[in-house]
């Protein structure tokens, strides 16, 4: 049984997603910019992000873990991890000032991860350049593109083509 919360590198650690976050969260949740390639609306309000939290504390019974990842005690981002068979699906979304800090969370997680798995990959519009960089500096492969793969309601309501990378038991050291 994979157990992601309470996992510290150097001053972050992770922890489950809490009730208590939604005040936190609403700078992401908020942003027109940062929701633009996420699967839910931009939030207009702190009972709208208390729902959402509710909704992912629930997904744990079905494999996905919402994390948050912490500095010093501060809220940086959420981390989602999605365990089924193909091995781990991560996404992720940070605050604007959390600089660097994505790319250190995936890459500290994805290592983390493949104690347990042999895949942790995650993908992502072809047009989220930041999303993109993210991976490919937390160590990730590219393996392609695919088509017509998810649907981002924030930006249209056809499915878009996404470029997927992975890190493997066999591609990291
Ligand atoms: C993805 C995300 C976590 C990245 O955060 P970040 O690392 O602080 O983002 P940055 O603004 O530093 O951009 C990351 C990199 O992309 C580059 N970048 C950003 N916009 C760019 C653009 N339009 N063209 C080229 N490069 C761009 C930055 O220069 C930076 O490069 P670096 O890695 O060489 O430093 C953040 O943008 C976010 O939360 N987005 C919303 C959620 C999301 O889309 N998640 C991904 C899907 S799971």
């Amino acid at each position: 049984m994979i157990d992601p919360y309470g996992i510290a590198f150097g001053s972050f650690k992770t922890r489950r997603v809490r009730m208590t976050d939604a005040a936190g969260l609403f700078p992401i949740l908020s942003d027109p910019e940062r929701m633009k390639y996420m699967p839910e609306p931009v939030h207009t309000s702190l009972d709208q992000v208390r729902q959402t939290i509710l909704a992912w504390r629930g997904a744990v019974l079905f494999g996905v873990h919402i994390l948050v990842v912490e500095q010093d005690g501060m809220t940086m981002g959420l981390l989602s991890l999605n365990v089924d068979q193909h091995g781990v699906a991560i996404g992720y979304r940070f605050l604007p000032e959390a600089k660097g800090a994505a790319r250190r969370s995936v890459a500290h997680i994805a290592k983390w991860a493949l104690q347990y798995v042999h895949r942790v990959w995650g993908y992502c519009h072809v047009d989220n350049i930041p999303a993109q960089r993210v991976m490919t500096r937390a160590g990730a492969v590219f393996e392609g593109r695919l088509h017509k793969w998810a649907v981002f309601p924030n930006v249209s309501s056809e499915p878009a083509d996404c470029f997927v990378y992975s890190a493997t038991s066999s591609h990291i050291s």
